[in-house]
């Protein structure tokens, strides 16, 4: 059950939130009922602050434990322009898995020796791409990309620097949906098998590629830190084992991210701290166990740096209830712009925006607008009485809601905005109409 207090959400709502004297919710000095007025809902709230302190605490306690380490986030997470500019601006790399994020990326103009492009299917156009614009490292997911790759590159006369993605065969206990170090799963070069170890003789002996350095991603949201440990330990003895067969020099390791954060108030995350001293102790002791040289850190944390950023703001329109049964209360968004708990079970937690004190509760299912029985963004929600008209406020909702958000039933994706000391600035403007036949054709020629 989730109590939607103010006091009771403060570690998942932004940094700024606040409650004004109307009793409305506040973030970064704007009252969120009028933010809903001006920019209308569906409405996500970025509050710059919490954002960029979460740009600052990775960089923070992962170089002040290891000197030599980069924070790369992970666009996947979400990905605007505004947002690619603040991350330039924080002096953080970039981790892009697609053509397109990186499009977004170089139109602000982020410096391409700081992206490190990813994806387990990267095609021969995209590759050509990120060559072209110079990106500093490819991160090699299979044996097929290392052929087309060291092809591409080769074409253009050039070297590209690469990591190895390994898929180390480590179980970090998340979602099924949402495991990716395990060796049932379609990411990365197995390492238990002898395939690494392969892909690293064939990448030796490639003329357009110069691998750099291996990594591993376990899955996210990763709530324990063992599994990093052990990724740090599989690696290492596997740079160490390939040192003395190959004269392999890994130069670069990447443990990846899956960095979790609280959705609800009965969810305690460990903070960037934690993971940092984590990564970096079990790294230093491996390091000095297979007596290796000290590598180059990178770490891409993209679920932590913006989740806790923004707060989704929906109206409450139509209700249902079933006597004996259940209530429903209908919001104007849901899994159009928040797939999360229909594709993933993942839970959320809710205030309502114009009446934050409001200290009632019943149970509700708060239910979405689309054409689909399981468009249903909270089960059991504990909420006052919700009426049409309500704000309802979902906090926790920066990563991977509008980055998979969809044009389903045709609805317009929404608008963005970034708060700070009472000024809201728009990141994004909601679609239009004219948005949605724009890549359509007709008449048929
Ligand atoms: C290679 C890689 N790095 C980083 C991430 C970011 O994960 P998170 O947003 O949980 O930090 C992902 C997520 O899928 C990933 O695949």
């Amino acid at each position: 059950m989730v109590r939607a207090t103010e006091v009771s959400l403060a570690h998942v709502l932004p940094l700024t939130a606040g409650v004004s004297d109307a009793g409305h919710l506040t973030l970064g000095g704007c009252d969120a009922v009028t933010l809903a007025g001006e920019f209308g809902t569906p409405l996500y709230v970025f509050d710059e602050e919490t954002l960029r302190g979460q740009c600052r605490a990775f960089q923070r306690e992962f170089q002040s434990r290891y000197n030599n380490s980069v924070v790369a986030y992970a666009a996947k997470a979400y990905l605007g322009r505004a947002l690619a500019g603040i991350i330039a601006q924080e002096g953080m790399s970039l981790d892009v898995v697609s053509g397109g994020e990186l499009a977004v990326a170089a139109s602000v103009g982020f410096p391409p020796e700081r992206i490190f492009f990813h994806g387990n299917n990267k095609s021969e156009q995209e590759l050509r791409e990120a060559l072209d614009y110079g990106v500093s490292r490819i991160v090699v997911d299979n044996f097929h990309e290392l052929q087309l790759l060291n092809g591409v590159a080769q074409g253009k006369g050039a070297r590209q620097k690469v990591l190895f993605r390994l898929s180390p065969g480590i179980d970090p206990h998340t979602h099924a949906k949402t495991t990716t170090g395990t060796l049932e799963n379609k990411f990365g070069i197995p390492l238990p098998t002898g395939q690494a170890e392969a892909a690293v003789r064939q990448a030796l002996d490639m003329p357009g590629l110069e691998l750099v350095g291996l990594h591993v991603h376990l899955g996210s949201p990763v709530f324990e830190l063992e599994p990093y440990g052990q990724a740090v330990d599989a690696v290492l003895e596997f740079a160490s084992r390939m040192r003395k067969q190959y004269e392999f020099e890994m130069t670069e390791f990447s443990p990846g991210g899956g960095f979790a954060v609280a959705y609800t108030p009965e969810q305690q995350a460990p903070p960037p701290a934690i993971y940092a001293e984590t990564v970096t102790a079990t790294l230093r002791e491996a390091l000095w166990r297979y007596e290796l040289p000290a590598p180059k850190l990178i770490v891409e944390p993209g679920r932590a740096i913006v989740a806790r950023a923004a707060v989704a703001l929906y109206t409450v329109g139509s209700s249902k209830e079933v006597p004996g049964v259940m209530r429903f209360v209908s919001i104007d968004g849901g899994m159009a712009d928040n797939i999360r708990p229909a594709l993933y079970e993942s839970r959320y937690a809710a205030l309502v925006a114009n009446r934050v004190n409001d200290e009632r509760r019943e149970t509700v299912t708060v239910a979405g607008k689309y054409c689909e029985s399981g468009d249903v963004l909270m089960t059991d929600a504990e909420l006052p009485p919700l009426e049409a008209g309500d704000i309802l406020a979902m906090p926790a909702a920066g990563a991977y809601a509008l980055a998979m958000a969809s044009n389903y039933n045709l609805s317009l994706r929404p608008p963005v905005v970034l708060v700070k000391d009472g000024e809201a600035k728009l990141m994004r403007r909601r679609e239009t109409y004219e948005d949605l036949t724009r890549a359509d054709v007709w008449p048929l020629e």
